[in-house]
């Protein structure tokens, strides 16, 4: 691999979410306008790239991820020309472009769904999954949809069943159809002669079904989903022709990047979508979605490390769209102590680290109290074991004024109540915010290739308080420590004589950490 600086290796990933993020024209919706404005400020915090949920044409039934055209931008984010404005003054600052493509499935509005369904002999009939019933009507498989309910939806005029996994507005393409295959492949081409840097696949290792739809085997769980082994309607051996395919068209281009959300895999399963000929990386849930245990996130850092060949690397996450934020799950009410060790640990073991837009300030999941109020479709249908995703996806709290300067109009979500305390502004002008200790961090990963593509090197095993380790390139190296608990504990540095990137301060031997404090340590020459 490359020695240099490569962006999305030693760089770091920012994930906006484009309805929430900055509002420029005061409709309420975040948009392209809003993102350009802040772009300052995404460079003054020292990331390389930003990641777009889908700003595609969509009817919004899944805010976004249900695309009614491919080769648009949906006119509440703004026109292409928007676009292209912010593809060069990102640019400019250096930040590089991630798009979300969401070719799993298609809004049951786009064009191509609306042909396919007009009649069995429409072109474009095949060009999603359709089944007759079974002789007694039934669906023609036990599958199941993820959000509920079966994964065949009847259409009375066809007299047909058609698949979807997630709701029925988004219906699964039939990647199988060779137009559709190359309808898709053209998506990567058109972006990225837009001058498009890299892609998030959603849900890929959905592309392809078991080709004679046969029925999962029972398995033990709560929702009628999780009863079913999904050995025949996710992770089907077709991938990998197409991800060459897809990583072929990305190599005709200067250092892009394709990163694939996968969806029900173990770390082994989704290793085998990364490397030389396929993904460049690929999400892997386990870290995320820990405890607060450091040995819980070395062990998931190691086992995803492990898992992966020689031409991949690792990625991180402790938050995006889907989830609650990590400050709403690991912080005790608006104390931030423990944010900050999450985010050094995020942007300090091995992996490209990606922040979720907010998780730089802390930005707590608004609470969702009333079933009426909420707009994910998905919380409407499990409420009240599940609430939805609308916690993690509210509006971006840039300062106090009204709706936290986000918009001048009601925001799609409302602002957390605590915007007038913890926002952006306030956390630029206190030298002790959380903000000005990501900045930090992220100077010192900057200015530390060992940080960046060094070997990983547990310092302890299994530890209870404090999780060290050690980044290693060559002949340099960093120490981090991290002391996940809120007691003072004492950690014996290995031999040498050290200096602290984070203060200065000199130590050899044993020395004393604070609660919840940071360390980074190199030794001195
Ligand atoms: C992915 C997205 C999620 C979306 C789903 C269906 O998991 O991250 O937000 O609802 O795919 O497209
Ligand atoms: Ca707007």
């Amino acid at each position: 691999m490359k020695k240099e600086f490569l962006w999305w290796r030693d760089g770091i990933i920012y994930q906006i979410y484009p309805r929430s993020f900055a509002d420029s024209n005061n409709d309420g919706i975040g948009d392209l306008g809003g993102i350009i404005s802040k772009l300052d400020y995404l460079q003054e915090l020292g990331i390389d790239a930003i990641w777009l949920s889908p700003i595609n044409p969509s009817p919004d039934v899944d805010f976004g991820y249900d695309v009614s055209d491919y080769n648009d931008i949906d006119p509440k984010f703004g026109a292409m020309k928007d676009f292209e404005k912010l593809i060069r003054e990102a640019k400019k600052r250096g930040i590089h472009i991630i798009l979300d493509l969401v070719l799993n499935h298609t809004s049951d509005q786009h064009p191509w769904f609306l042909e396919s369904k007009s009649s069995i002999d429409s072109p474009k009939h095949d060009w999603y999954i359709w089944r007759d019933p079974k002789p007694n009507g039934d669906p023609p498989n036990n599958w199941q949809a993820v959000f509920g309910g079966p994964a065949w939806e009847f259409d009375p005029e066809l007299g047909k069943y058609y698949y979807h996994m997630f709701y029925k507005e988004q219906p699964d393409v039939n990647w199988r159809n060779p137009q559709v295959r190359a309808a898709m492949l053209d998506v990567f081409r058109f972006w990225l002669k837009k001058g498009v840097d890299g892609f998030r696949l959603d849900v890929f290792n959905l592309y392809f079904k078991d080709e004679a739809l046969r029925d999962n085997p029972p398995k033990v769980g709560i929702r009628a989903f999780d009863q079913q082994e999904h050995i025949y309607d996710v992770s089907q051996p077709e991938m990998y022709p197409l991800l060459k395919e897809i990583r072929e068209i990305m190599d005709g281009y200067k250092e892009t990047y394709v990163v694939g959300e996968t969806f029900l895999a173990d770390a082994e399963h989704t290793a085998t979508y990364v490397g030389n000929d396929k993904l460049h990386a690929a999400f892997y849930f386990e870290f995320a979605n820990n405890r607060w245990h450091p040995t819980r996130f070395l062990n998931s850092s190691l086992k995803w490390d492990a898992a992966l060949s020689e031409d991949a690397w690792p990625n991180n996450f402790l938050g995006n769209h889907d989830m609650a934020r990590p400050a709403t799950r690991y912080c005790f009410g608006e104390d931030d102590r423990r944010a900050r060790v999450a985010a050094a640990m995020l942007l300090m073991v091995k992996g490209t680290p990606y922040i979720y837009y907010g998780d730089e300030i802390g930005m707590r999941d608004i609470p969702i109290r009333k079933k009426s109020d909420v707009l994910d479709p998905i919380g409407k249908r499990f409420w009240p074991i599940f609430k939805g995703r609308d916690g993690c996806r509210s509006p971006m709290q840039w300062d106090d004024s009204p709706n936290a300067g986000f918009s001048l109009a009601d925001p799609w979500l409302p602002v957390h109540r605590n915007y007038q305390q913890r926002n952006v502004a306030q956390q630029q002008s206190d030298p002790d915010s959380l903000l000005n200790f990501v900045k930090k961090l992220i100077s010192i990963r900057r200015a530390e290739p060992a940080l960046q593509h060094g070997d990983f090197i547990p310092l302890v095993e299994e530890p209870r308080f404090i999780l060290a380790f050690k980044r290693v390139l060559e002949y340099d190296s960093v120490i981090v420590i991290l002391n996940f608990s809120n007691r003072n504990h004492d950690f014996q540095l290995p031999e040498g004589a050290y200096q602290s990137l984070m203060d200065g301060s000199s130590a050899t031997g044993t020395i004393n950490l604070k609660p919840y404090q940071v360390q980074l340590f190199k030794l001195m020459s």
